[in-house]
């Protein structure tokens, strides 16, 4: 049994005033002083392999659209939607060749308005994907680029010439593996491509590609979307003189030498460009999501800008750091984010990360500790970004065999790497053939688990992991302490259970998520702090509570309201 003062009189008076986030943008706060997508819920969804309307083994706009229902009474408020404009699909989606159209596999203009007036019907915003460091090599701008050296659109790319025959003009290397330079032979000079080598790299010193880039966001808000989610941000500038990059020792997976990526990522020019795409966001009240893989938090508050003028919602990827269940490191980590100079934004998994059941799970208590897995980034101060799949446990499965591989660099890393498929798998719907989300063979196979785990079963079943999301997301909207309350860790000694409260105005909300497998009874001393109990509003695996007590059975969770 562990002990526990949270001298919570005291802290109510501290901690009672909510920050003004956001100054920049006076627009539609509330009496709290907060915007819309800090009380709002986002979702991400890969459009691939969400729900395919037109049986060809690939989901679509209209699949989308067919469960926006779906999305809304699980308590959904914005889906974060992954690219679906024409692209060649090297990188899936992220090599856009048309930034102001939808490819046809996706579906069309017109099916994206229609999903645009259903979803805003449903009260769900749309968020895009911009991908803004690179275009695919097929786009109109690089073609022209490509054609010659004197070409309208030549300096709208990173052209260079070589040190010497056959060599690149520096030693920086792709996170995809291989050298960021291909050679062109027709013009003699290299192009840059931080990523696969179909991904030029757009030159944003260059103020036509910022013009460019700014109207292309200008034209979806004016669409109706609500707000981009901006790829790659830490690689959109180079160093001007692109000094080589320091190596360190080893190889990467793809067998280059390890290096940092000094000089090709996080230059201090990004904060003027990004400053440009919030001034277009501010006019439509939209925001603006980063994919932000920083250091630690003084790199992650470079991002929200000086007085909060870039990013609203730059990802702490720091958070998906935090690889085991430790109450110690998350409670570090959450401190940590609720010191930056922002609203924080909280996501466990993604299209390019193995999902968070995974990576937490103990292969025995999977289900459970996707619940408190939950009730952590569902109930702490910030904006939680779900991926799809996550509410009801979807398990990460990569392809055993390298020929299935579909993502690239899974077969140049193979088999240390298998890539990102095990993640990107069918939202698995129901136990139909193929999960109900096809009637074809669909584009990645549907991972076994789907007898298992699926919306259809898992509808059914209140103790199942989607009913618990729903309970969660039910709360989060209608909990004022938890959509408006300031963070307070207690019992920060506790080496098994991450306890903290939620605290708003005189009233509070305690969080009690037992990471361990064994059962803990913790006391929280709630009669020497003026609560005579804590009431409970969700919990998980037998959780109770009785005066100053709290039970939590291996992995469970307590949330409970405090009483007086
Ligand atoms: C980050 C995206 O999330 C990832 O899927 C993609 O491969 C790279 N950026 C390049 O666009
Ligand atoms: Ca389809």
């Amino acid at each position: 049994m562990t002990r526990g003062f949270i001298g919570i009189s005291v802290l109510f008076s501290l901690f009672s005033c909510v920050a003004l986030i956001g100054q920049s943008s006076k627009r539609a706060l509330d009496v709290q002083g907060h915007q819309w997508w800090q009380h709002a819920v986002f979702y991400e969804i890969y459009p691939r392999s969400f729900a395919d309307s037109n049986n060809d083994g690939i989901g679509d706009l209209n699949g989308i659209a067919s469960k926006l229902d779906y999305l809304k009474d699980l308590g959904v408020d914005a889906i974060w939607l992954t690219p679906f404009f024409p692209s060649p699909q090297v990188d899936f989606g992220y090599d856009v060749s048309d930034y102001q159209a939808i490819d046809p596999m996706y579906g069309s203009l017109a099916d994206f308005d229609t999903l645009a007036a259903a979803a805003k019907k449903h009260g769900i915003r749309l968020i895009l994907d911009f991908v803004v460091n690179h275009t695919s090599d097929q786009h109109k701008w690089f073609v022209d680029s490509k054609s010659s050296r004197t070409s309208q659109h030549r300096n709208w790319y990173i052209w260079r010439d070589g040190k010497g025959p056959g060599q690149p003009p520096n030693n920086w290397t792709s996170t995809f593996g291989g050298s960021t330079w291909k050679f062109d032979p027709a013009t003699n000079q290299y192009y840059y491509h931080y990523f696969y080598p179909e991904q030029p790299d757009l030159n944003w010193r260059n103020p036509a590609v910022k013009q460019a880039m700014f109207g292309v966001t200008r034209w979806w808000y004016k669409r109706g979307v609500s707000g981009f989610r901006l790829d790659a941000v830490d690689t959109m500038f180079e160093d001007p003189n692109l000094k080589d990059n320091p190596v360190r020792p080893g190889k990467s997976v793809y067998g280059d030498p390890l290096q940092e990526h000094k000089y090709n990522t996080k230059q201090p020019e990004i904060h003027q460009a990004l400053r440009g795409l919030r001034k277009v966001t501010d006019e439509y009240n939209g925001v603006l999501i980063g994919e932000t893989w920083t250091a630690d938090i003084n790199e992650l508050n470079e991002y929200y800008g000086k007085g909060n003028n870039e990013l609203q919602l730059p990802m702490d990827f720091l958070f998906t750091n935090v690889n085991k269940l430790s109450p110690a490191e998350f409670r570090k980590q959450i401190a940590a984010i609720n010191s930056a100079s922002g609203w924080p934004t909280f996501v466990i998994s993604n299209h390019d990360i193995v999902r968070s059941y995974d990576r937490y799970g103990d292969g025995q208590h999977n289900d459970d500790i996707a619940k408190l897995m939950a009730a952590l980034y569902l109930t702490l101060r910030g904006t939680p970004i779900l991926y799809y799949g996550e509410e009801i446990g979807m398990k990460t499965t990569p392809p055993a065999r390298k020929e299935d591989v579909k993502d690239p660099k899974g077969r140049t890393g193979w088999p240390t790497d298998k890539g990102r498929d095990g993640e990107r798998t069918p939202m698995q719907w129901d136990q139909s053939d193929n999960a109900g989300f096809t009637k074809a063979k669909p584009w990645l196979p549907v991972p076994p688990t789907a007898k298992t785990h699926n919306v259809a079963d898992e509808q059914r079943d209140p103790a199942s992991i989607l009913s618990f999301y729903k309970q969660l997301l039910k709360l989060r909207h209608t909990n004022k302490e938890l959509l408006d309350g300031s963070y307070l860790p207690v019992n920060q000694n506790d080496e098994n259970v991450l306890s903290y409260l939620r605290v708003f105005e005189d009233q509070a909300v305690l969080v009690a998520l037992n990471m361990s497998g064994t059962a803990q009874k913790i006391n929280y001393e709630l009669k020497r702090n003026g609560f005579a109990s804590a009431k409970p509003l969700a919990t998980t695996g037998n959780s109770s509570s009785s005066g100053d007590f709290v039970s939590l059975g291996p992995y469970a969770v307590f949330i409970g309201q405090l009483v007086r």
